[in-house]
């Protein structure tokens, strides 16, 4: 059975490729903060991982569930969106701190501490979420130091491939551009249900061979 592993599975997006990958056969493994609001599924797993402290990070691979022996779809999922203007972070430099290293360090600390059991997959797909607010194009100066961490999220896919490469893991990094989503994050005003986005996701995941940036639909995206 091929496993998904996904952070922040507590709601929006993550919360919708936990649902929408059971549906489609997979076994899952459910990266939480907090064990509340929990689905039940006989195929699901949830396991603690606070992607801001790096004791929880470095530690995950001694908790993980004994069933999981391999990774096929590693999903860094978990995000942190300032909303502010601009970069004005003085009297919230913690904050700051935090978004970091939740949507740029996590990713790369979790990749390394899971490569063990991505080796394991007969080709692994290493997933990032990016966003249309890294690039250029969308320039809006909202949620500056988020749309910063989103451009930095854009070359650790790279740089992820070469780690799969050197490390003789067959597979692929990529990212997926989710579009405007109705969560927290993305807010009232947006169009796009993350159900949807989940279900095109993860049909387009299991079909690529080739890394870069694409769409939930499976259009290769160029991010300038
Ligand atoms: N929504 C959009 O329109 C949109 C557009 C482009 C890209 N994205 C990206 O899509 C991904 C999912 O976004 P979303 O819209 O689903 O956001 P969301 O509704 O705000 O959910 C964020 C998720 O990240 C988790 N998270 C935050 N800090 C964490 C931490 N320190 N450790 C572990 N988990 C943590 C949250 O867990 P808790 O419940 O414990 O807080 C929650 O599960 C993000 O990477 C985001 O940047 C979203």
């Amino acid at each position: 059975m091929k496993t998904i592993f996904v952070t922040g599975a507590s709601r929006g997006l993550g919360r919708s490729i936990v649902e929408e990958a059971l549906e489609q056969g997979f076994r899952v493994i459910a990266a939480v903060r907090s064990m509340s609001n929990l689905l039940d599924h006989e195929n699901l797993t949830y396991i603690e991982l606070d992607n801001a402290c790096d004791e929880s990070l470095t530690t995950l691979a001694s908790r993980m569930p004994e069933e999981c022996s391999h990774i096929d779809v590693l999903i860094h999922n978990a995000g942190l969106m300032d909303k502010s203007l601009d970069f004005r972070l003085s009297d919230n430099v913690k904050f700051g701190e935090k978004l970091l290293k939740v949507n740029v360090l996590a990713p790369i600390v979790l990749t390394e501490v899971l490569s063990s059991y991505l080796e394991l997959s007969h080709y692994a797909r290493v997933v990032n979420i990016t966003s249309g607010m890294s690039s250029r194009g969308l320039d809006t100066h909202k949620s500056a130091l988020y749309s910063a961490s989103k451009a930095a999220v854009i070359k650790v896919i790279s740089d992820l491939g070469y780690f799969l490469d050197a490390n003789g893991i067959k597979g692929c990094s990529v990212g997926i551009d989710p579009g405007w989503m109705k969560t927290d994050m993305g807010g009232e005003g947006a169009v796009i249900h993350p159900n949807t986005t989940a279900k095109n996701m993860l049909l387009t995941l299991v079909q690529l061979y080739e890394g870069g940036v694409y769409s939930a639909a499976g259009i290769k995206l160029e991010y300038s």
